[in-house]
């Protein structure tokens, strides 16, 4: 499976990332967001959901784990796994249920919940260069090369 790679020079070009990818996973399928502190996973989620027709605020959901987004019959659920002490705390919040079903899950901090948490269809890995960062997207799934030939095909 070969993967994507952009060079992604601020802010605002992270965000419209984000909302290109979230048209072209049709708002269905497993995301696993790595990098380090500040490398800008929540910034990527943010366009994302933005682009998927959330008017309002996308919070960082460190203390709550999870963050539900509903437009219309679209749901995402943002997690932000970087307190989870042990991944079978996932066990207790319901976490199949996330992954139930037609729903997009972006999961920041994922190797923490390793073990429980469901296989991704695409890991995206953001790591800094020079004033921007470098975004790396493999898939791991059939639908993660779908979504990687749309991209590549000129949905970005
Ligand atoms: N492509 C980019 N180029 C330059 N700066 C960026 C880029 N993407 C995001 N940033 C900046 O990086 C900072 C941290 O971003 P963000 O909060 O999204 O990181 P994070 O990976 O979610 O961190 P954490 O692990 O703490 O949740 C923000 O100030 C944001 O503006
Ligand atoms: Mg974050």
């Amino acid at each position: 499976m070969s993967g994507l790679s952009y060079f992604i020079a601020g802010e605002a070009a992270m965000q419209a990332l984000g909302a290109t990818l979230g048209r072209v996973t049709e708002c269905e399928g497993t995301l696993y967001l790595q990098g380090d502190l500040g490398a800008g996973k929540t910034t990527l989620s943010r366009g994302l959901i933005r682009g998927l027709g959330h008017a309002g605020r996308v919070r960082s959901p460190t203390f709550t784990l999870v963050e539900p987004y509903e437009m219309g019959s679209q749901r995402v659920y943002h997690f932000d796994l970087y307190r989870l002490a042990d991944p079978e705390e996932l066990e207790f919040m319901g976490i199949r249920d996330y992954f139930h079903g037609p729903a997009l899950c972006l999961v920041e901090w994922p190797e923490r919940g390793q073990g429980v948490l469901p296989k991704p269809d695409l890991v995206i890995t953001i790591a800094p260069e020079g004033e921007g960062r470098r975004v790396q997207l493999q898939p791991h799934s059939a639908r993660g090369e779908a979504w990687c030939a749309a991209l590549a095909g000129g949905a970005a």
